[in-house]
């Protein structure tokens, strides 16, 4: 199963059509993809309490909000592949991500003696792949935001284990939210090692 995960809040935005694209080439290739826009699901903000932390164990915790999270989580588990399509704001992947990653608490053991947790073991082998737009050229995205740095954040919990970049740039203006040559070439391209990894095989 491949999984889409759209992070932008903008109906038919860049990443809206990234990801139609993305679905469109997918299905030709007859590979399994689920598509989820994060901005459809309501997900709550971390309380802090920890109480999903105390158990050891490669058992994910149990967090007391009930919520969308879980059937994120779930989908996230179910995948081979997960590629998330974002925008840069303001230096960094969108601030409902961080929400995100606080609520993935659930992948970490934390004992009361212990200064910071520990990730729980999932022996998960999942292929990552994070798209980027942004008005910034696609080049200078890994040198002057946090967007690789955060995205590893979240990466790293589920068990993807191998992430490819590609950075959209050039995508401030109204006349620049359509997909150039470059970019289309780019989603051909995932597309392309998608299929020849077996990811989304039926
Ligand atoms: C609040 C806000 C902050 C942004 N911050 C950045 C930024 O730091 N760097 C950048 O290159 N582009 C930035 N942008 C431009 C967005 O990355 C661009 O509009 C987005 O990629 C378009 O994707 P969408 O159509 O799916 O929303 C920002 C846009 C908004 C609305």
């Amino acid at each position: 199963m491949i999984t889409i995960l759209n992070l932008s809040r903008r109906e038919q935005g860049i990443n809206d059509t990234v990801c139609d694209l993305l679905r469109a080439g997918l299905a030709e290739k007859q590979l399994a993809t689920q598509y989820i826009k994060l901005r459809e699901l309501t997900i709550g903000y971390c309380n802090n309490c920890r109480s999903c932390m105390k158990a050891p164990g490669k058992e994910l915790g149990r967090c007391p909000l009930n919520d969308d999270m879980d059937s994120l989580v779930t989908a996230l588990l179910q995948s081979k592949a997960i590629i998330l399509s974002a925008p840069i704001n303001c230096y960094d992947l969108p601030s409902i991500l961080r929400v995100v990653i606080e609520r993935m608490a659930v992948f970490c053991h934390w004992p009361d003696d212990s200064y910071s947790p520990k990730v729980r073991e999932l022996e998960k082998k999942i292929n990552g792949i994070l798209i980027t737009t942004s008005a910034l050229p696609g080049v200078m995205v890994p040198i002057v935001t946090s967007a690789r740095k955060t995205f590893r954040l979240f990466a790293k919990p589920i068990g993807i284990k191998r992430i490819d970049y590609f950075h959209m740039g050039f995508k401030g203006r109204k006349s620049d939210m359509a997909l150039n040559e470059k970019d289309q070439r780019m989603v051909r391209k995932i597309i392309g090692q998608l299929a020849a990894s077996g990811a989304g095989a039926l």
